[in-house]
């Protein structure tokens, strides 16, 4: 595994291309280790807070799953059930779990608060998702994408929908590992500036490319995968009817899909809303690998935890 030991995973710009081929490669290994049916426990005595303050299927059973087949052991607990639900400190909640647990993983609204959290830690925080970033997920993105094109250093990634957290931190993954991004967003749900020139400049040192539209079509004609998520990601269920309307005809669909290379395949991190990001004919369709897609969440975030909570020592 990549040394990374004490490290934070806030951000998947926070690591290098080298790093982020090293949790694939590692990904790889375990997944292989797990199918021989090998044991192997490198985080014995170890164990991982897991705070959710939005809904998870897959990052909580992946993460609780992967530290028991690591040989450590999760625990999963909410805001409320904290006293940080009663007003205690983030400051001070971070100083009392690391003298309790070895890393934190953490899913919530704001990024800030993880930042925070990680900056009064003396162990490694994991994001598992902000409205900002999810970059275990994206890891698992490029894990896969590696998996069924291998040897292509040419590869084109479509991604058509909100520019949220799944499309900023899969932007830093394609960066890094010198995909070809080509996103559409409907008009005014583009990504962020900040974060998508962060992804540019990136880019420019891994002569990978970035480019936003507003045309489906555009993004997708070509392309090697077809890539798309929730139109009212979790906090705006308010706006979910206001963006029904305003994504209309971004719709993965099989007209669309049609755009891209004949053996593209579609990814989306899921939960999937069939009828709206996508048509059930391409979520269920032989293109479809969102099941191994969400499979791999468990093998590079094992690789995560390992680099982060032992490194290569
Ligand atoms: N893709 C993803 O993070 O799924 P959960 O919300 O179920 O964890
Ligand atoms: N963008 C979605 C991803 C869910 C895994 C959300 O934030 O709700």
């Amino acid at each position: 595994p990549p040394d990374l030991a004490g490290r934070d995973c806030l951000t998947v710009s926070a690591f290098s291309p080298e790093e982020v081929q090293g949790l694939i490669r590692h990904a790889y290994w375990l997944k292989e280790q797990k199918k021989a049916g090998k044991h192997y426990a490198p985080l014995t005595d170890k164990t991982l807070a897991m705070i959710f303050d939005k809904s998870s299927t897959r990052t909580r059973v992946s993460f609780e799953t992967g530290m028991a087949q690591l040989g450590g052991h999760a625990l999963a607990l909410n805001r409320q059930e904290l006293q940080l639900g009663r007003g205690e400190s983030v400051e001070d909640t971070a100083r009392i779990l690391s003298g309790y647990v070895d890393a934190v993983l953490i899913r919530t609204f704001q990024h800030e608060l993880v930042e925070q959290l990680a900056e009064n830690a003396s162990i490694p925080i994991i994001n598992g998702l902000t409205d900002l970033h999810h970059p275990c997920q994206a890891f698992a993105d490029v894990m896969t994408l590696a998996e069924l094109k291998p040897g292509r250093d040419d590869l084109r990634l479509a991604y058509v929908g909100d520019g949220n957290n799944v499309l900023h931190s899969l932007a830093e993954a394609a960066a890094l590992t010198g995909i070809e991004l080509v996103a559409a967003t409907p008009p005014g749900y583009e990504p962020d500036a900040a974060i998508w020139q962060q992804a540019q400049a990136l880019a420019s040192t891994t002569g990978a490319r970035l480019h936003l539209t507003h045309d489906p079509r555009e993004a997708v004609a070509d392309a090697d995968a077809v890539y798309t998520d929730v139109w009212a990601s979790m906090g705006q269920e308010a706006e979910k009817e206001k963006r029904q309307r305003d994504f209309d005809g971004f719709i993965v669909d099989a007209s669309l899909m049609n755009f891209a290379r004949s053996d593209a395949v579609f990814l989306h991190c899921l939960p999937a809303y069939r009828g709206l990001e996508v048509a059930a004919e391409v979520m269920d369709g032989p293109q479809s690998v969102v099941f191994q897609q969400a499979e791999n969440r468990l093998h590079v975030q094992k690789a995560l935890l390992v680099s982060l909570l032992v490194g290569n020592g």
